[in-house]
């Protein structure tokens, strides 16, 4: 079994200023990296997953050290109510999918496997991925690829999905990573760093799972159910999700509702990216919901 790394695990339990008997959210408590360690400190924790199947996962290495709910964290505030873990001390979340999505879920978030390309993170979603690359327009697929994305060549990938489909509809990740190659090898090839179905894949997931949207609710959700003087910590994968988090930080700050504890996002070190390579995009915020004191520490 791939055991995911919890990401910036010592720099997270030290701004969520983990001590026994607090309590704590784990919003994306995935297998429960994180979530273990805050119990270690002695926290109280509620953690919170959309997949069923990875919640199994969190229940092994947890046991009874926390209570599961299967749920999206944009019902941050009912879930909370409902498990009477309102005006807590701090809420975690470590955004995207984990170790298990990419190495085991058998569900096509990784171009480095041939598996169906389904992508849903949460198995009672409507859509995956297959269906939006057969189903959406060449203009809509090219949105998608420089929204989510962030991809350069996105018309021209945008018309390779439309031809590649009209001969054969997309079933599989190895049918993409085929398209893919085929517009990026050429010119590309020398010059990235990283595999060139990486930003498609992204792009994809991010679209699947409704990723950015579900962010932009959450956050002021969560800030809510934080107690005075509680912190909201954030880890992000991409530049998309670390814009909105550093948007809505920057917005509570200005009203005068919370206190920004990292000026610049905190990313890993060499030697946790040498470890855990997953972890090489991590970027980390913090904020204090503002009590009587405001103070930065
Ligand atoms: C990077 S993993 C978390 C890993 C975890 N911190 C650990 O140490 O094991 C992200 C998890 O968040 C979950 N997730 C992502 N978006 C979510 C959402 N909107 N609602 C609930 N869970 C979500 C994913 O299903 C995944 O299991």
């Amino acid at each position: 079994m791939a055991i995911h790394k919890p990401v910036l695990l010592k720099e997270a339990l030290d701004f969520l200023k983990v001590e026994k008997g607090k309590r704590f959210i784990d919003a994306t408590v995935g297998e429960g990296g994180h979530a273990l360690a805050i119990a270690q400190r002695g926290g109280i924790v509620l953690g919170i997953d959309q997949d069923p199947r990875i919640l199994e996962q969190a229940k092994r290495s947890l046991g009874n050290k926390a209570v599961l709910i299967q749920g999206n964290f944009k019902e941050i505030e009912r879930i909370a109510r409902e498990n009477i873990f309102t005006e807590v001390d701090g809420i975690l979340m470590d955004l995207g999918i984990s170790s298990w999505h990419l190495k085991e879920s058998g569900r096509g978030f990784s171009f480095q496997k041939d598996e169906p390309l389904d992508m849903r993170a949460d198995p009672n979603l409507s859509v995956t991925a297959a269906d939006l690359l057969n189903g959406l327009t060449k203009n809509e697929l090219k949105e998608l690829f420089q929204k989510y994305g962030e991809e350069e060549r996105a018309p021209q990938l945008a018309a390779a999905v439309v031809r590649a489909r009209s001969l054969k509809p997309f079933r599989t990740t190895a049918d993409l990573v085929g398209v893919v190659e085929k517009v990026r090898r050429t010119k590309d090839a020398r010059r990235d760093r990283i595999h060139p179905a990486t930003k498609i894949f992204q792009a994809l997931r991010i679209a699947v799972n409704d990723e950015v949207e579900n962010l932009r609710s959450v956050l002021p959700r969560a800030f809510e159910v934080l107690g005075a003087g509680g912190r909201l910590v954030v880890v992000s994968f991409h530049s998309l999700e670390d814009r909105e988090v550093k948007r809505f930080f920057r917005q509570m700050e200005e009203q005068g509702r919370g206190l920004v504890l990292t000026e610049k996002p905190l990313t890993p070190t060499a030697a946790e990216v040498a470890q855990n390579p997953q972890s090489r995009s991590a970027r980390l915020r913090a904020i204090k919901r503002n009590g009587r004191l405001a103070s930065r520490t």
